[in-house]
């Protein structure tokens, strides 16, 4: 009798560097945790080679795939079809291979921020919400699209380079006004929700100082940075008794669509996947 060959599913994350890269660990903890027959994999693939890593995609029979630094904007412009989300923000991080071998590209950010604050602070209710962002640049574009499609009803962003705030705003449409960094503990006068999203607090930069005294008495404060974990931005808030979440569940949560797509399972984000991340990020830090 000759055996069934089993055709292993494949996705992977391309990347320039990509040992940094998270995903792979993440996805194969679900492949896994569901017992699947396939295979996530880091791919090293320059901005010039782009392109032709996309097109080989079908003929390697990817299912998909991750893309990371630097090449979210480029991905957009290379895909066939781009879903209206990954427009909205100007990125894209997750591509389907089609059943004809094309691709469609589509942005999981937003819903993976807005899906990890519903996780942690599920009492929190966006619509009508006087909301702050932290930063312009790619993770901002994502979270201000979350919000506004969530119906909040004011976002104030507030970026170090007021023009690239500016351009945010005019892409992304909404009730989002501009103010420049000087500005940064005053906007928050009577916020509900303020949002990190520069890089201010990661290891090895600076940490992020802003005053939280205007804030609403139940605001949230939540940052996008994961490594440290408790960001010194998280800690001040803490420490004043405001709510806080922290970065590490958008990244996992970003992760849940492409792994439902590719590998055709709806995955969990557990609290033992976000231990099995975290070690490994503290692994490496050894
Ligand atoms: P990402 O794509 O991950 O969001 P990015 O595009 O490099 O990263 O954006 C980093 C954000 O952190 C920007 O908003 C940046 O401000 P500028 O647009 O003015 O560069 C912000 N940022 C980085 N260092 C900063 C600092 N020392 N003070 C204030 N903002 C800073």
């Amino acid at each position: 009798m000759v055996s069934e060959i089993k055709i292993q599913k494949l996705a992977g994350v391309m990347g320039w560097p990509i040992s940094h890269s998270l995903s792979p660990q993440l996805h194969g903890f679900w492949l896994r945790q569901y017992g699947i027959n396939g295979s996530y994999v880091p791919l090293a693939v320059s901005p010039a080679n782009l392109e032709s890593a996309l097109r080989s995609l079908p003929k390697l029979g990817f299912s998909g795939t991750n893309v990371t630094v630097p090449h979210k904007e480029q991905a957009l412009e290379l895909v066939d079809v781009v879903d209206a989300v990954a427009k909205r923000i100007g990125a894209v991080n997750t591509i389907f291979v089609q059943p004809d071998g094309s691709l469609l590209g589509t942005n999981t950010d937003a819903i993976g921020f807005l899906e990890n604050l519903k996780f942690f602070a599920p009492t929190w209710q966006p619509i009508s919400e006087t909301c702050v962002v932290l930063g312009a640049g790619g993770a901002a574009r994502a979270v201000v699209a979350a919000l506004v499609d969530a119906g909040v009803g004011e976002i104030r962003l507030v970026n170090r380079t007021l023009a690239r705030a500016e351009t945010l705003a005019d892409d992304i449409g909404g009730p989002v006004s501009v103010h420049g960094w000087e500005v940064a503990s005053q906007v928050l006068d009577g916020a509900g929700l303020v949002v990190n999203t520069t890089t201010l607090g990661m290891q090895g930069q600076p940490p992020l100082d802003i005053s939280f005294d205007g804030l609403q008495s139940n605001a949230l404060v939540t940052d996008i940075v994961y490594t440290p974990l408790i960001t010194p931005f998280l800690e001040k808030a803490a420490a004043r008794g405001i709510k806080t979440v922290d970065g590490l569940g958008m990244l996992l949560h970003q992760a849940a669509p492409g792994f439902e797509g590719w590998f055709g399972q709806k995955p969990h984000v557990s609290p033992e996947l976000r231990a099995f991340v975290l070690q490994t990020i503290s692994d490496r830090d050894i």
